[in-house]
């Protein structure tokens, strides 16, 4: 292409040499380095992908007045001018923080509109209106909110309010204050892409940025890839593509969510109504969120209290194996058997013998004792000759020394169902068991302990075997409808919190345990009924099919 009045410029030869740079400058930072700065370079195929969506939804004719606040080397400069037609682009900026990366690009892009400021993007005073962008195309620093400095965090959240009314919680990342201070450098229906961490779309921080894309700006694409594909080698994120135009939505809108496969062909996409998204539901069941739909009956919540393991604060010294606590001849009544992780449970059912411990090849103890460590020097001094070995390190951590006594364990009695909360998706077996337990084993924080409600329980005190078929109703559940229902990390791990379990809608275990429908068994008061409308308010409408 050219640019008005310049040399030719040739964008494919341009963007070669950009990627053996980028390669270069990769070459000589570490990892760790990479990582202060979220320094995650855009695939050239994803950032020309990007592109090409955000110019089909601009007017053809208006002139590109392009900003990217996270540079890098200039992946969507390089698509954009690979893209645009010739002499369409008025102006284009960019900043970089890195001084490396700042100087690689103006030696790469020179002789291009580009202009390249090495600045901080965050500090920089938004232009009048006129000289705002109508492109604006960024992949931003993925910095956790940890890496960034105290009083750092406080000037992003005050600006962040200021430039785009988005309160951000202490807890949100850079990319989100990005998003936001971004907000004031945009001329009105300037179209925005950006690349970012699909985190924000079901964690708490994530609402404040969702009621700014449901309430400030037109959303013109969601888009999810399959954490499975994780989009950028060295970071372990599942990435997102959000475009929208900065326009106020009129609620008929229609935003179209995708998921998997390429931007340019998912594997699933849905058109949902602006009205019909909120920003408290979870963005990543979208498409293909059935499980979302209003839920007037029975959730697992009510039938069972979900509680993670105990936390022993030293697996490694508090688990013992039998062979091991009967070398060293541990006292058996401070011994409680414990479930071992559950790649050694290969059936979904435990037995156990008559002392309540699990039949199962690997047998394991932890050390549970309530006695004051004075008493116990007395009164089982093999015991508290194994636990002073520990007083070193393990009485020093964390956890323990939050104890009233250090080696004090939780109260988690055996659970008569447990759960395995983290796991795959990208092979066709389970990512999450429901195990049935017949043992007095307890578990650690590797599983979700399930104890019956008192509903449930009154239910299985008149039979007993009611227990079995909820068991197996749980197994039943649609393995989309336990994935919607959880988060996902990169890498295809999901990861089902309690309250998330909870969540799950439960009717057919209900009918299957022999409890009434749940409208037939408490009449609605009227504050319910008003919590059912709003819920039915808050939920998602599919309008067209996926294709
Ligand atoms: C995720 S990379 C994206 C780079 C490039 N735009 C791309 O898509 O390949 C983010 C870039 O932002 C830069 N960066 C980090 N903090 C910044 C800041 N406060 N202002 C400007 N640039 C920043 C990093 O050095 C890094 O090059």
């Amino acid at each position: 292409m050219a640019t008005d009045g310049g040399p030719p410029i040739d964008a494919e030869a341009l963007e070669a040499s950009r990627l053996a740079r980028q390669a270069e400058l990769e070459s000589r930072t570490s990892r760790r380095e990479r990582n202060r700065l979220g320094q995650y370079a855009t695939p050239a195929r994803l950032a020309r992908e990007i592109v090409e969506f955000a110019l089909s939804q601009c007017s053809p004719g208006r002139p590109i007045s392009f900003l990217d606040p996270a540079l890098g080397t200039g992946a969507f400069y390089a698509a954009l001018l690979g893209c645009a037609r010739s002499g369409r682009i008025a102006s284009a900026v960019g900043f970089e923080i890195d001084a490396a990366y700042a100087a690689t690009a103006k030696v790469l892009w020179k002789g291009t509109p580009l202009k390249v400021c090495h600045r901080d993007f965050t500090r920089e005073r938004a232009p009048g209106a006129g000289e705002r962008a109508t492109v604006l195309l960024c992949n931003p620093p993925y910095v956790r909110h940890h890496h960034l400095g105290t009083s750092d965090k406080a000037r992003l959240r005050r600006l962040s309010a200021e430039r785009a009314h988005i309160r951000l919680s202490g807890l949100a990342g850079l990319y989100c204050h990005f998003m936001a201070i971004a907000h004031g450098w945009m001329e009105p229906d300037c179209i925005a892409g950006w690349l970012v961490p699909s985190e924000f779309m079901e964690v708490n921080y994530g609402c404040a940025l969702k009621e700014y894309l449901l309430s400030r700006t037109t959303l013109l694409r969601i888009h999810r890839f399959d954490p499975n594909e994780v989009q950028f080698d060295d970071a372990l994120v599942s990435s997102a593509v959000v475009c929208f135009l900065n326009r106020r939505p009129s609620p008929e809108h229609l935003v179209q969510c995708s998921y998997g496969g390429t931007l340019r062909h998912p594997a699933m996409s849905q058109a949902i109504r602006v009205a019909d998204l909120a920003p408290t539901e979870k963005w990543t069941r979208l498409p293909m969120s059935r499980a979302a739909v209003a839920q007037e009956g029975y959730r697992l919540g009510d039938l069972f209290s979900i509680r993670r393991g105990l936390a022993t604060g030293a697996n490694d010294f508090f688990i013992l194996d039998e062979a091991k606590a009967s070398a060293l001849e541990l006292p058996r009544r401070f011994l409680r058997p414990v479930l071992p992780s559950a790649r050694f449970i290969r059936e979904d059912e435990i037995d156990a013998d008559t002392n309540g411990v699990p039949r199962l090849s690997r047998r394991l103890f932890l050390i549970d004792c309530d006695l004051p460590a004075d008493e116990l020097r007395r009164v089982e001094p093999v015991l508290w000759s194994y636990l002073r070995r520990g007083l070193a390190d393990v009485a020093a951590r964390h956890l323990c020394r939050s104890r009233r006594v250090w080696y004090l364990q939780e109260r988690r009695p055996a659970a008569p169902i447990v759960c395995t909360y983290i796991g795959r998706s990208d092979h066709e077996g389970r990512p999450f068991r429901f195990l049935l337990n017949h043992s007095q084993a307890t578990a650690t924080n590797a599983y979700l302990m399930m104890y019956p409600t008192a509903l449930l329980a009154r239910r299985l005190a008149r039979s007993p075997e009611a227990l079995r078929a909820a068991w197996r109703q749980l197994n039943a559940i649609g393995r989309d409808t336990l994935l919607a229902s959880g988060r996902v990390y990169g890498g295809g791990m999901h990861k089902l919190e309690p309250r998330e379990l909870a969540s799950v809608p439960a009717d057919a275990l209900a009918r299957a345990v022999g409890l009434p429908p749940k409208r037939a068994l408490e009449p609605l008061e009227p504050a319910r009924v008003a919590a059912r409308k709003a819920r039915r308010a808050t939920s998602f409408k599919f309008r067209s099919t996926s294709r």
